[in-house]
C-alpha cells in the first residue's frame, strides 16, 4: 500500500496537459472496435480504466496499435469481434464493464466480464434488466458482477430508465445499434451524451434532446477519426487548487466543456470562481475551451436537481471547496454518489471531519458549513481515485501535514497526477 505526505503549498503556478477525457476515450475505443476499418484516435487517456477497455478489446480480437501520438483501432465492423478465451476484466471501470455489456449482448458467442473488488460491490441490474428486455440472456452474482453474457438477436425496446445514468444509457443505445428498430432510452435528467454526439461521427442515425437519445438499427459505423479532449474531471482538481491557494495561476489549455459536463464550472461560476477563458473549439461534436484558476474567495452554494448529474465525479473536490466557501453549501440529490467507487457521500465526509471541517451526512448528499481551517490529517482513500485526489487538494491549504493512505488507485484516471501537483509548487 503506497502513501503520501504532502504540506501546504505557498503557491501553484504553471500550464499543465491534463490527461484525455476518460469518459470520451473508453467510446472512441469502443465505437471504433465495432467500426468498418481503421480509427485513429488522438489525445487518448493513459488511465487504468481506459486501458482496462483497450486489453477486453484485445482479448475480443480487436488489434490496437501505438503510433506515436495515435492510437489505431482496427475496427472489425459489427460481428468483428471474437469469442475471447479467457474471462474480461474490467478493473475498477463501471464505464468498461457496462458500455461493454451493451455490445456484448448482441455477440453469438458467451463473453464473462468482471473486475476488481469495489466493482463487483456496484450495481449491474441497471444494465441487466434492459439488455434482458431486448433478447439477451445474462447471470450474474445477484445483480451484480462476474457477468456472463450470452448474446443474441436483440430487439428494439423503449426504456425508461429510473436513472440519469450515461453509463446506462449509453450501455442499452450501443445495444440498440444491433437491433432492428428505434432503440430509444429516457432518463430523469440528462446525463452526459458523448456516446450520442460520437455515434454522429461515425454516422449513425441517433436522434437525441436532454433527457431522451434513440437509435436506429442495425447500423453500420464508417470509421471516424477521434481527438480527445483533456478531462475537465481531472480539470476539477486544479481548479480547485488554483481557487484556493494564494498566489497561484493554473493553465488548462484543450479542456473538453461539453455542456453535460460542465456542472463545476456552473457550480465555480455560482461560486464567485469564473475560470473559463478564450473561445471555444469544437471537434468531433465536443467543444473544448482553455481553464484558468487563480485564487478568490468562494461563496456557499447549493447544488441539486438536474445539476447533479452534470458533476456527479466532480462533488468530492466541490465539497472540499465548500469548507472554504464564506457560509452553508449543500448537496442534495446525490444518493448515486454511495454506489461510486466507494461510496463517495460517506468518504468525503469522514475524511473532511478528520481534518475538523463543520460538515454533515445526509441520506442524498451532505451539508458544509465554511469557512473552516482545515488541519492536517491521516486520509484514507478507501481505494477511491477521486478521494485520493479530492484530500490532496485538501492538504495544500490545511495546516500541518496530510498523510493519504493508498494512493495507487490515482491510476485508475490520473497517472502523473501527484508529478504534476508538484511541479506546480515549483512552477
Ligand atoms: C460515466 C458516467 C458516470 C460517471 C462515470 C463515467 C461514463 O457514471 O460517474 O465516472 O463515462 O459514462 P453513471 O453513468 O453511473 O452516472
Amino acid at each position: 500500500m503506497k502513501n503520501i505526505v504532502l504540506k501546504p503549498a505557498a503557491r501553484l503556478r504553471g500550464e499543465i496537459v491534463l490527461p484525455g477525457d476518460k469518459s470520451i476515450s473508453h467510446r472512441a475505443l469502443i465505437l471504433s472496435a465495432i467500426a468498418d476499418g481503421d480509427c485513429h484516435i488522438t489525445g487518448l487517456s493513459n488511465a487504468l480504466d481506459v486501458n482496462n477497455t483497450i486489453e477486453c478489446l484485445k482479448k475480443l480480437g480487436i488489434k490496437i496499435q501505438t503510433k506515436g501520438e495515435q492510437v489505431i483501432v482496427k475496427g472489425g465492423g459489427m460481428y468483428g469481434l471474437k469469442a475471447p478465451k479467457t474471462i474480461l476484466d474490467a478493473g475498477n471501470s463501471g464505464t468498461t464493464i457496462r458500455l461493454l455489456s451493451g455490445i456484448l449482448a448482441a455477440q453469438d458467442f458467451i463473453t464473462e466480464i468482471t473486475g476488481d473488488a469495489s466493482l463487483q460491490n456496484r450495481p449491474m441490474r441497471r444494465v441487466i434488466e434492459p439488455l434482458e428486455m431486448m433478447g439477451a440472456q445474462i447471470e450474474s452474482n445477484m445483480f451484480k458482477a462476474p457477468l456472463k453474457i450470452r448474446g443474441n438477436q436483440l430487439r428494439a425496446i423503449d426504456y425508461a430508465s429510473a436513472v440519469a445514468s450515461a453509463q446506462v444509457k449509453s450501455c442499452i443505445l450501443l445495444a440498440g445499434l444491433y437491433a432492428k428498430g428505434i432503440t430509444r432510452v429516457t432518463e430523469p435528467s440528462e446525463s452526459r451524451n458523448h456516446t450520442e454526439l460520437m455515434l454522429r461521427e461515425f454516422n449513425v442515425n441517433i436522434q437525441a434532446n436532454p433527457g431522451m437519445a434513440g437509435v436506429k438499427g442495425p447500423a453500420q459505423l464508417q470509421p471516424a477519426d477521434i481527438d480527445v479532449p483533456a478531462d475537465i474531471s481531472a480539470a476539477a482538481f486544479f481548479l480547485i487548487a488554483g481557487c484556493l491557494v494564494p498566489d497561484s495561476e493554473i493553465i488548462m489549455p484543450n479542456v473538453g466543456v461539453n455542456p453535460t459536463r460542465t456542472g463545476i464550472l456552473d457550480a465555480l461560476i455560482a461560486m464567485k470562481a469564473p475560470v473559463q477563458t478564450e473561445p471555444q473549439v469544437t471537434i468531433n461534436y465536443e467543444p473544448r475551451q482553455k481553464l484558468i484558476a487563480r485564487p478568490v474567495n468562494l461563496n456557499p452554494t447549493h447544488l441539486s436537481g438536474s445539476l447533479i448529474p452534470r458533476i456527479i465525479d466532480e462533488i468530492p473536490i466541490l465539497a472540499v471547496a465548500a469548507t472554504q466557501a464564506n457560509g452553508t453549501t449543500t448537496i442534495k440529490d446525490a444518493g448515486e454518489l454511495r454506489i461510486k467507487e466507494s461510496d463517495r457521500i460517506t468518504t468525503v465526509v469522514s475524511n473532511l471531519k478528520k481534518m475538523k471541517a463543520n460538515i454533515r451526512e445526509i441520506k442524498d448528499g451532505m451539508i458544509i458549513d465554511g469557512p473552516s481551517r482545515l488541519r492536517g490529517a491521516e486520509i484514507d482513500s478507501y481505494g477511491d481515485h477521486r478521494i485520493a485526489m479530492a484530500f490532496a487538494i485538501a492538504a495544500l491549504f490545511a495546516e500541518g501535514e496530510t498523510q493519504i493512505n493508498n494512493i495507487e488507485c490515482v491510476d485508475t484516471s490520473f497517472p502523473g497526477f501527484f508529478e504534476m501537483l508538484e511541479s506546480l509548487r515549483n512552477g
